[in-house]
């Protein structure tokens, strides 16, 4: 089993790079199909999210080339098939295949996504969506098959303002006649760079960024070359880390606006902080004020970023609070940093962290995405070494992370166990 080993207590300096956006790219690439021609995606990140889309595109004869950075996308040969259990529980993202698909051939046929465990998870808004444009949604157990005779623009009222339902319903809208009106729509920058390459194809998106998108239909798509925005997410935690253990631990290639929440709540703990143009500086410091934070959809603080802020809690002096309003299902790295030595308590959908507290390296679980960078937050400052098992997870949403890490001076390697 692929696991990791960290060796805590070393300082970290130098510069991280920050990778493409996984949360943009996972929409993009199922996106790139409603296109006639071929197009170009840059700033794409290596991740095994990225290389399972890049498998269901193959299985619907698209061809997809990639170069360092960058893929060529041609789904001018695509055939519109079944996209199996199989692949469609690979990730929570195969589900975008849904509404391209039905943007482009007026029907889908594919599996209940896969994805982290964080919560049931359901896509009841989506196929309210696909619904309002005029599709029939026929769902056997795990499957389910969405057709339409013709799409047709709606006023779309969504009940809570979900990322994935934005999406999907602006890629089946695309090319339906009429206008869409998408309301209490997401307002995440991924939802922008998502909007600006449909455009750059040709598409009729106005408003994305705001709570209300207006899409106007188009005829058909065409080529384009577009650039995957810096991934937000990876950008916090490596801050976080180096609000941790870093000496003027630069993070380069960001977009700082995407990070105001985070930056803000680590000014108010105490971390010195320095933000340039498309980059921050951090460094440790000594005696963090205690905090609470209160997860919220965009500009509010992400709940991508509350695992591994829970670990910078530990180290805040007094009783810290984070409070999950998104995800039922988010505390799962909970028990695994009371192992390490913290003190929080949870009740219903709050942790009340007391800090701070000595942290001393044991065995761990990467239960997801984002309680894995939490594990690897905490190695990097526990006391001794600290083993993280299912780091799998851990390698859907960080590109590189080891060398990335390494190359700053954390001693963090790759072992099989
Ligand atoms: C996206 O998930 C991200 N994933 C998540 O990041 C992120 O946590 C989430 O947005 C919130 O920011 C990707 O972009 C691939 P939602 P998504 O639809 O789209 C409920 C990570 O760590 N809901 O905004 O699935 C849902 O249960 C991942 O990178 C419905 O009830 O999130 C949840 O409570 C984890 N019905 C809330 O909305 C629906 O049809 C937010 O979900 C859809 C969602």
């Amino acid at each position: 089993m692929k696991a990791l080993e960290i060796t805590g207590g070393q300082e970290l300096s130098g510069t991280i790079r920050v990778s493409g956006a996984k949360n943009a790219c996972v929409a993009i690439l199922p996106a790139a199909i409603l296109s006639d021609e071929e197009v170009t995606v840059c700033n794409v990140p290596e991740l095994t999210d990225t290389d399972a889309l890049c498998e269901i595109l193959n299985s619907l004869n698209v061809s997809v080339k990639r170069a360092s950075e960058s893929v060529i996308i041609d789904p001018s040969k695509m055939i519109n098939v079944e996209i199996t259990e199989n692949y469609s529980k690979k990730l929570r993202a195969s589900y975008y295949f849904m509404g391209a698909l039905l943007g482009k051939y007026k029907k889908a046929v594919m599996y209940f996504p896969g994805g982290c465990s964080i919560g049931a998870r359901p896509i009841n808004l989506h196929l309210k969506g696909f619904e309002a444009l005029g599709a029939k949604v026929t769902n056997d157990r795990n499957k389910y098959i969405v057709e339409a005779d013709e799409l047709k623009g709606a006023n779309i009222c969504l009940d809570f303002a979900s990322v994935g339902a934005t999406i999907n319903i602006m890629l089946a809208a695309t090319k339906a006649k009429g206008t869409t009106i998408i309301d209490n729509a997401a307002r995440e920058p991924e939802i922008v760079n998502i909007a600006t390459f449909l455009n750059n194809m040709g598409a009729r998106i106005s408003g994305a960024g705001t709570s209300t998108i207006k899409i106007q239909g188009v005829d058909s798509l065409h080529k384009c070359f577009h650039e995957i925005i810096p991934d937000r997410i990876e950008a916090g935690t490596y801050t976080i880390i180096g609000a941790l253990c870093g000496k003027n631990l630069k993070i380069d290639n960001i977009i700082p606006e995407h990070l105001d929440s985070l930056i803000s709540k680590l000014i108010e703990i105490g971390v010195d902080i320095e933000v340039g143009q498309d980059y921050l500086v951090v460094s440790k410091k000594d005696n963090y004020k205690a905090t609470t934070v209160k997860t919220a959809v965009y500009p509010g603080f992400p709940t991508d970023l509350q695992q591994p802020l829970t670990v910078l809690l530990t180290q805040c002096s007094g009783k810290s609070k984070v409070i999950e309003t998104i995800w039922e299902n988010r505390f799962m790295h909970i028990v695994y940093l009371n192992n390490l030595g913290s003190d929080i308590t949870i009740k219903n959908q709050t942790a009340t962290i007391i800090g701070p507290t000595e942290l001393k390296g044991v065995k761990v679980v990467a239960t997801d995405l984002r309680a894995g960078a939490a594990m690897i937050a905490a190695g990097l400052i526990a006391e001794g070494t600290t083993t993280i098992t299912n780091v799998e997870h851990i390698l859907r949403g960080y590109e590189q992370i080891v060398e990335k890490l390494t190359s700053v001076g954390a001693k963090i390697r790759n072992k099989e166990i």
